[in-house]
């Protein structure tokens, strides 16, 4: 087993164990590609998005937020060129019949049972979960066959078996097919013109949304990095057409001040050029940022310039007029589009990755710590009475729990096991500080804080604990 194979490994027990990451389903022996939160992955899932929120919507002057619906009118992904070319290559092993993605495997040899040469050639397959709607399903599918295949069959005689040949059948698309979607993107185009109509914004402009989007990955893999249900947070940022390039160039700025803030390490960052046969059919310019995952070095999230392809398709799907008319210059145009898409389960790993260590204190002691940005840690503080059955100082340290839940909210109360062990959870779950009372508080008001990045320990004022723990 590698070094990275085994952190990874160390990585999916620690979110377990510590209520992070479950895998979904679980209980019924699971189903792959899908995780459930627990309540530590909640709170830290969570901050991530309220950050992003704050980051890129509401500390900017020019960005509005929707939040559309998962289920659309199949229209969308017609016009949106999904129905036909959101597809991933895909082989299947002629020996034990497993399917893969035929770009991420090597095609000699058979990952599962080892087989050389398995695979016949790749077929393309559509990741879009297919559903209906209404109280109908895939068997009522429409049928149809010609008037004069018909009387043929009605002809034969009565009381004879009659011989359908399928063939004279075609199938027709069930009109209540609809797909969950594979993006949030589309529900910002879609709603393109009710912003205009209703909110009219300066040029250049930004709409962003983020929820839940579906993909029926080949082979989901490496814990939530490829899942079948992941969340997005996606801007599509409209632009005069002439102006798309600077735009790009101040996404790509952003974007990196961003990873900074949330506190990935510069350097474990890359900016990747997409080439030309590599980028998704709306795109005529990509940069995907990478992270060093230990699984290798994979794309956390992407910047693409979309030009006016789903602009241009929504108008001639719909048959209406969604041009922008320029204030100053009264000059009409379709918009550009500049589209920064972040991946919260990619972000999520990322984090998790960077932050998990093992390390031995100055007293000898071995420990996993998550040293998480202190903005992101899903509990801040955690308040422990030295000892549990003592009265004097349970209350001291229920009092300061109270008052601290109000202001902070994310606090915890542990008076589990010895000291030692209250340290070690903390520590796995990336608490950034634990104040315990103890005889001294009785004497002097004062409380020990320990510091989960260094394990040093202060003593500090009750009063002036709020100042003291920076968020
Ligand atoms: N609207 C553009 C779009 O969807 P994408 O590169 O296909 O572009 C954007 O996806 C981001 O969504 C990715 O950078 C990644 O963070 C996340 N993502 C895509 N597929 C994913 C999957 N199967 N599991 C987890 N995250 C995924």
């Amino acid at each position: 087993m590698s070094n990275n194979t085994s952190l990874m490994e160390k990585i999916v027990s620690l979110t377990k164990r510590r209520g992070f990451i479950f895998p979904g389903s679980d209980i019924y022996g699971g189903l792959s590609g899908t995780w459930d939160y627990g309540p530590m992955g909640v709170l830290l899932k969570q901050k991530l998005i309220n950050l992003w929120q704050d980051f890129f919507v509401l500390s900017q002057s020019n960005m509005l937020m929707i939040d559309s619906a998962i289920l659309m009118n199949p229209k969308v992904w017609q016009a949106s060129g999904h129905t036909e070319t959101f597809t991933d290559p895909m082989v299947e092993c002629q020996f034990c019949h497993n399917r893969f993605r035929a770009d991420k495997i090597d095609l000699k040899i058979c990952p599962i049972c080892k087989k050389t040469n398995p695979f016949s050639s790749a077929k393309n397959f559509n990741l879009m979960f297919q559903t209906f709607v209404g109280p109908v399903s895939q068997d009522d599918q429409i049928l149809k066959i010609n008037r004069h295949d018909l009387e043929e069959i009605l002809s034969q005689q009565p009381g004879e078996e009659i011989n359908i040949n399928y063939d004279n059948f075609r199938t027709e698309k069930n009109p209540n097919l609809t797909y969950l979607r594979p993006e949030t993107a589309q529900g910002i185009f879609t709603n393109f013109k009710n912003i205009i109509d209703v909110f009219y914004p300066d040029m250049p402009f930004g709409v962003a949304q983020f929820g839940k989007s579906f993909r029926n990955e080949i082979s989901p893999r490496d814990f939530i990095f490829r899942s079948r249900e992941f969340e997005q947070l996606e801007i599509e940022y409209f632009v005069h057409p002439e102006d798309w390039q600077k735009s790009f160039d101040h996404w790509v700025e952003l974007i990196k001040q961003w990873y900074q803030l949330i506190g990935l390490k510069k350097n474990s960052i890359d900016l990747l050029e997409v080439a030309e046969g590599d980028r998704a059919h709306y795109s005529k310019k990509t940069i995907d940022f990478e992270f060093n995952y230990p699984i290798g070095k994979e794309e956390i999230s992407g910047l693409a310039y979309r030009t006016d392809f789903d602009l241009r398709n929504v108008i001639n799907f719909s048959n209406k007029n969604i041009e922008y008319r320029d204030k100053k210059t009264n000059q009409s145009f379709i918009p550009h589009v500049i589209e920064p898409s972040f991946g919260v389960e990619r972000m999520l790993m990322a984090l998790l990755c960077q932050a998990y260590t093992e390390e031995t204190l100055e007293d000898g002691s071995q420990r996993i710590v998550l040293k998480l940005n202190n903005k992101l840690a899903p509990i801040l503080v955690v308040v422990s009475p030295l000892l549990k059955n003592q009265q004097s100082l349970v209350e001291i340290a229920q009092r300061i729990f109270q008052d601290l839940k109000q202001s902070l909210k994310y606090v915890q109360y542990d008076d589990n096991g010895n000291i030692g062990k209250r340290y070690r959870r903390a520590d796995e779950i990336g608490t950034p500080y634990c104040l315990t009372v103890d005889f001294q508080t009785l004497d002097d008001q004062t409380v020990t804080v320990r510091h989960r990045d260094s394990a040093k320990q202060e003593r500090v004022n009750i009063s002036s604990l709020k100042e003291y723990l920076v968020i």
